[in-house]
């Protein structure tokens, strides 16, 4: 197994290790361990299946089965805890998947929820060459370079996490428009998450509709700005170029990750496990 770092600050490359055969707990200890400090994992020319994704993703904690899609389809009927994230439609006009073409903001998933998801992990079916690329941004090196100032307004503070809408933008079966973010449905977190070995990392979600517990709406949308601005800094983000058999991991609580628009003509086909808590 050989792992190699992908940027400064965030994600490592793992080769040498096939997907499609049962790992050793000494191989999946070694993947944890460059997980936690890496927090985005990459295998590349994986050729894998539902099986072989479903016991990878269980070498690292409890399944997931994924949250509520705009259409309220069940996209993998004889594997629900898969999510499809793709633009295919089926001959009638089905959504085979979910989010589309369009860019994917910057969010983490499911964080709208009391208890979101601690991992994501993706593999590639079908791709649009050289588009539709994925970033990925480390919300521990983000918190530990924030300014004092920044670090003293956020302290104690609750955000509102938006369950109407996804990443997409799209509104999600059930769930109204929102005009005013202080009415925003969804879950209350701490701006500052402290994970299990006492990490602290900005929490921020997603940008739109959230709001500052507390706080004027003004001052709330300002210091979110200004806390998004900072998020999102290249100097700790990566993007992946996919190839189809790229597997990516990552931990969801503690990266964010957006996705960029593509060609809509062009087949982009994606399976997604995620994990409800990551295994000790
Ligand atoms: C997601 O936001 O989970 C989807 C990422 C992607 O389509 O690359």
């Amino acid at each position: 197994m050989e792992i190699t770092q992908l940027s400064p600050n965030i994600g490592a490359n793992i080769d040498g290790i096939d997907l499609g055969k049962p790992l050793s707990p000494e191989i999946i200890q070694n993947i944890k361990e460059a997980w936690d400090e890496h927090l985005v994992i990459r295998f590349r020319n994986q050729s894998i299946n539902d099986d072989d994704l479903l016991r990878f993703s269980k070498y690292f904690g409890e399944l997931d089965p994924p949250g509520p899609n705009p259409y309220g389809i069940t996209f993998l009927p004889e594997y629900p805890e898969i999510n499809v994230i793709s633009n295919v439609k089926a001959a009638d006009g089905t959504p085979m998947g979910n989010l589309g073409d369009g860019e994917a903001v910057w969010h983490a998933d499911m964080t709208y929820i009391e208890k979101p998801p601690e991992a994501g992990i993706l593999h590639a079916l079908e791709i649009p060459v050289g588009q539709g690329h994925t970033y990925f941004a480390n919300m521990i090196k983000a918190y530990d370079a924030l300014p004092n100032e920044l670090k003293e307004a956020i302290e104690g503070k609750i955000l509102i996490h938006d369950a109407a809408h996804n990443s997409a933008g799209m509104l999600r079966k059930g769930y109204s428009e929102v005009t005013d973010p202080r009415d925003t449905p969804g879950a209350r977190h701490p701006l500052v998450w402290t994970n299990q070995n006492g990490r602290k990392a900005l929490f921020l979600g997603r940008r739109p509709h959230a709001y500052i517990l507390g706080l004027p709406l003004s001052e709330s949308e300002l210091l979110l700005d200004k806390l998004w601005s900072h998020a999102t800094n290249s100097a700790w983000t990566w993007f992946n170029e996919w190839q189809v058999g790229d597997v990516l991991m990552w931990q969801n609580l503690l990266v964010l990750h957006r996705r960029d628009a593509f060609d809509g003509s062009i087949r982009r086909v994606m399976h997604r496990t995620q994990l409800k808590s990551l295994a000790a």
